[in-house]
């Protein structure tokens, strides 16, 4: 797909791919994770660099090898992967996040591994993760002290006289955000709603089921835009579906 005419159309641009899902430890032994493999995200990290950008990948477990010239940060529940991103989409041009992110992590991890014993086990009780797409689409909106603030790192915010200027030339950052979904009914109008309620640019929507997504090296979607439009991409190469996500991402970067 990538013709070599625009090999290099992301060249001097920063993307930050999210990759893989995130456990949410139980005790030391245990998780609640999901089974994402990782594989759309590392095509859309190596696809990217092959396109000439400066990636950094966030990667929450995975069991691949590190894509060739890309940044890569390891992370395992959703808060880790929420720091990185946040931390790298400051500076970046466009945000992915292809990564299967926990909605909930237990309330309390043990310390100790828990024990089989005779009594009944003790139910696990689950308390909502921070929406790591939603927020970024906040931040953007709020301008870029936003970011100090997700950040709670206490850095200098200054009360400088336009946030978007701040955030330098082309406005506030990340310009163009991705957001991935995967559905198993109601697709589009499900798609909609979501990318509605997340304010992201750009929303990848998967149908879960028939051997797609999952583990596979296949995938087909549906990028809906903002705007109201769809891009369809027939079953094919994870490469490709990447491809096209890029297109769409240099498009809106033009
Ligand atoms: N996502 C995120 N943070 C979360 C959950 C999801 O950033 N806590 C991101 C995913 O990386 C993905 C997009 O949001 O790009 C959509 O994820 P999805 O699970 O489909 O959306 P949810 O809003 O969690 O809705 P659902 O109830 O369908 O799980
Ligand atoms: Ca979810």
């Amino acid at each position: 797909r990538v013709l070599a005419g625009r090999r290099e159309d992301l060249a001097g641009r920063h993307v930050v791919v999210s990759a893989g899902g995130t456990r949410e430890a139980i005790d030391p032994v245990r998780f609640i994770g999901n089974r994402s493999s990782g594989l759309q995200g590392y095509a859309l990290a190596r696809t990217a660099v092959a396109r000439g950008a400066e990636v950094t990948l966030v990667a929450a477990n995975v069991a691949l090898p590190d894509p060739a010239g890309a940044k890569v940060v390891r992370v395992e529940s959703a808060r880790q992967l929420r720091d990185a991103v946040l931390t790298a989409a400051e500076h970046a041009d466009a945000v992915v996040m292809a990564a299967a992110v926990a909605d909930f992590r237990p309330v309390r991890q043990s310390d100790t591994k828990i024990k089989k014993s005779s009594a009944e086990p003790d139910p696990i009780h689950l308390a909502k993760n921070p929406d790591i797409l939603a927020e970024l689409g906040e931040i953007r909106r709020s301008g870029r002290e936003a970011y100090a603030a997700a950040a709670g790192d206490g850095r200098e915010t200054g009360d400088g006289p336009d946030a978007r200027e701040a955030a330098g030339a082309g406005g506030p950052r990340p310009r163009v955000i991705v957001g991935f979904a995967a559905e198993t009914d109601d697709v589009l109008a499900n798609g909609r709603a979501k990318l509605e309620r997340k304010g992201c640019d750009l929303l990848v929507v998967n149908q879960v089921g028939e051997n797609l997504a999952f583990g596979t090296p296949d995938n087909a979607a549906v990028v809906l835009t903002a705007e109201g439009g769809s891009v369809e991409i027939p079953r094919g190469p994870k490469e490709d579906l990447a491809d096209v996500v890029w297109d769409l991402v240099a498009q809106r970067l033009a």
